[in-house]
């Protein structure tokens, strides 16, 4: 297959017929617009938190992963736990002292449904987040409090709206601290990376595009440590799965450890298959440092190449997001490479229809 010339943006504009690249590049703005829609929402969300003892949030792929964003922000504030649930079904737990965010881009999506109505049949106290779609009118329906995001993009594109406001929103109601200075750190940060990372920026300053020129026909294997880096190396393992249209496998520190180090002991025939990316955040716990540092001299002769990123910035949420968003720059470029569109998720789709047509 012949390469596409990353530095020759007319080209890849031409690719990215779905825009991708536009969404990427409005993505700083997309956050400071979703930190002001949850902000308004939690200043009309009428709800008792002293009943509450759990957040529960609902939501699969690019919609879920907003849960797991939430839970590792508001682990060391919230004064109750946050659980996500990428399910059709509820834990018996889920009950009237739950407070359930049901979380779909589209409001199509059927697990996240039923779930929802499970949880509104429990007595739970619910909250929906979505463009529009069948949660929007279920949420108009039982009279649900329902926060509207603009639509138009793809849910994976739209992280900044399914994630934002549930901080802000949270913060307005109560069960989160005030997140605006970090916000604000968070927007100055993307719009720095946008210009470094963006489609006229050339290769030889453009790390999201060498990674790419990496990554070309590798198996990406993504390792970040539990909590902040580990989530983002769940989003990078997404994002190369429909953006990039790779397989990508993630895990993290320090469970891989008790694991996975042996799945690369003896495999030796494919290594040429595999590129190492390790996702590195300065505030990491010492024995997680130490765990890298060990765990990847073990593993090493396993790859045919190796990447390290380090989260930057000083709040949490600007170091989750500094890793992340290199993930949804470089599975873009990976794609273009490959002369593919990286927006459309045909699979994803036609999934989706068979499962409908078979009740
Ligand atoms: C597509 C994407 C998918 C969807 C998932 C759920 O860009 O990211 O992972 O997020 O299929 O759909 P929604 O988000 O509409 O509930």
């Amino acid at each position: 297959m012949n390469k596409i010339d990353l530095d020759d943006s007319k080209t890849l504009r031409d690719i990215d017929k779905a825009n991708m690249l536009a969404a990427l590049d409005g993505f700083s703005g997309q956050c400071r617009e979703a930190a002001e829609i949850g902000r308004a929402a939690g200043e009309k969300f009428a709800i008792d938190v002293t009943r509450l003892n759990k957040i529960v949030v609902l939501g699969m792929g690019g919609s879920g992963i907003s849960g797991d964003i939430l839970k590792v922000l508001l682990a060391g504030s919230a004064p109750i736990p946050v659980i996500v649930n990428k399910n059709y079904t509820l834990p018996e737990y889920v009950d009237n002292k739950s407070l359930v965010i049901a979380v779909s881009y589209s409001g199509n999506t059927e697990e996240t449904l039923e779930a929802t109505r499970a949880a509104h049949a429990r007595g739970a106290a619910l909250l929906a987040l979505s463009s529009g779609g069948k949660l929007a009118e279920l949420a108009a329906q039982q009279g649900l409090f329902r926060v509207a995001i603009p639509g138009g993009l793809q849910p994976r594109a739209a992280l900044g709206y399914l994630s934002l406001p549930l901080l802000t929103m949270l913060h307005g109601i109560g069960l989160a601290k005030e997140f605006s200075d970090d916000i604000k750190e968070l927007v100055t940060m993307l719009d720095k990376k946008e210009r470094e990372w963006g489609v006229d920026s050339p290769i030889s300053n453009n790390i999201s595009k060498q990674l790419a020129l990496d990554l070309y026909e590798k198996v990406p294997i993504v390792f970040g440590a539990a909590g902040l880096s580990g989530v983002a190396a769940l989003r990078w393992k997404c994002q190369f799965n429909e953006n990039g249209k790779t397989p990508c496998f993630w895990n993290q520190l320090p469970e891989l450890d008790h694991n996975e180090i042996m799945g690369w002991e003896r495999h030796n025939n494919f290594s040429r298959t595999f590129h190492l990316i390790t996702l590195r955040d300065n505030r990491e716990h010492a024995r997680i440092t130490r765990r890298f540092t060990v765990t990847g001299d073990l593993i090493k002769d396993s790859f045919i190449g190796r990447s390290e990123f380090s989260a930057e910035g000083g709040s949490e949420l600007t170091r989750l997001f500094s890793l992340a968003h290199l993930s949804d720059f470089a599975s873009a470029y990976l794609a273009l490479l490959k002369g593919i569109d990286p927006t459309p998720v045909d699979r994803i789709e036609l999934l989706k229809s068979k499962l409908a047509g078979m009740k």
